[in-house]
């Protein structure tokens, strides 16, 4: 799917933009602060329903003004023609989806898939695993239509038992382990099939931009390899009940990356963390795009300044290989070689506002 068109009402220093983006490579550029992040964060909230700069709805908001709205026209590749549409007022979200209230951001996300690859991406390398499982169940969430209802029961169960476990109800919790182990490993089959797929398109995209051998990518469970869930569980049933939840299980997941024997953060520079999130992102764009008709939309803010040369042209040329929308924004365009790329347009963002540049060459 692409967005064909996008309109934004107060959101930060843009009072009103409407813009008509290219189904390619979309350029947005502009000095700092003249609005281009925001511009990704529109997007970013018709997708996603929340922001990826401010945990509070209301700094989005544009100083003074009572909401915020942002409204997108997407086309999927079935050739059908949908809206959505966004509302930040009083601090409360609210979202439509083709006229109708949508109250959840999985419904969101199934119309307007979208991945962002930022500056501090490498949080996704050196972060905690709590992102790396999100980074995973994103994935998931996306090319498996089962996982969303399995992660739920999960989840809900995992609650139950916590429960259990605070009120030291030993005697009901056997009813229960066996649902949760049964959601469980459910789990742990979906996200190592992933994790699977996910290491083999990263690691092309990996040699491009590093240059050596690659990462070796381990899903590890959130409990002792040897053993089953089940056995897991009984046997720290003890410290659980002291603890008052559950220690070990999915929600304990982690992706393991090692390189030449070392754990990549603390092998990789800095530089280099930021290009293996780079690519573990266009392998997770890869992997989605091959396993759906639609292709998910890249949002790239800022990257290229921080990257030589070089690797820029490399990234760029992977990011556009990988298919489907792509936004992309920097400072200097004169930065970007912008040749070898056929369909793009490109956008000059200046005190909030966004002017299309007449294409060049005809
Ligand atoms: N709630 C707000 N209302 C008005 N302006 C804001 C608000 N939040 C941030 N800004 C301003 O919006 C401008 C655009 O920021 P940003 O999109 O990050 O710019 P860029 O990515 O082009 O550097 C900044 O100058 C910032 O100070
Ligand atoms: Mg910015």
């Amino acid at each position: 799917m692409a967005l064909s068109r996008l309109s934004i009402q107060n959101l930060r220093n843009i009072q009103a933009a409407t813009f008509e983006p290219c189904d390619r490579l979309n350029l947005i550029y502009g000095p700092n602060g003249s609005g281009k992040t925001s511009i990704l964060e529109a997007i970013y909230l018709l997708g996603r329903g929340k922001s990826f700069r401010s945990a509070y709805s209301r700094r989005i908001v544009r100083h003074e003004q009572p909401e915020l709205t942002v409204f997108g026209r997407i086309f999927s590749a079935d050739g059908r023609l949908h809206s959505l549409g966004i509302q930040i007022k009083e601090g409360r979200f609210r979202a439509k989806a083709d006229g109708a209230f949508e109250q959840r951001s999985s419904g969101l996300a199934a119309l307007l898939p979208l991945l962002l690859i930022s500056p501090d991406g490498d949080k996704l390398i050196k972060g905690s695993p709590r992102q790396r499982r999100r980074f995973i169940d994103w994935g998931l969430f996306h090319v498996e239509h089962e996982f969303l209802s399995i992660w739920q029961r999960y989840n809900r169960l995992l609650q139950q038992r916590n429960a259990l476990l605070r009120r030291k109800r030993r005697d009901l919790l056997q009813a229960w382990d066996n649902q949760l182990v049964a959601a469980a490993e459910r789990l742990d089959q979906f996200r190592r099939g992933y994790v699977d797929s996910l290491a083999h398109q990263a690691q092309q995209f990996l040699l491009r931009l590093l240059e050596f051998e690659g990462i070796e990518f381990r899903y590890q469970s959130g409990w002792p390899e040897a053993d089953s869930y089940g056995e897991a569980l009984r046997t720290n049933l003890d410290s659980d009940l002291k603890a008052g939840f559950t220690q070990r299980g999915p929600h304990r997941a982690d992706l393991g990356m090692r390189v030449r024997g070392g754990a990549a953060a603390e092998v990789l520079s800095g530089g280099q963390q930021k290009l293996a999130a780079c690519a573990l992102l266009l392998g997770q764009a890869s992997v989605f795009n091959q396993g759906k008709r639609e292709n998910c939309i890249i949002l790239v803010d800022d990257l290229p300044a921080e990257l030589d040369t070089h690797h820029r042209h490399a990234f760029m040329q992977l990011l556009y290989s990988v298919g489907g929308q792509l936004f992309v924004t920097t400072t200097d365009r004169h930065l970007l070689e912008l040749d070898p790329f056929p369909e793009k347009r490109m956008f000059h963002v200046e005190q909030g506002r966004v002017t299309p540049e007449k294409e060049d060459g005809d």
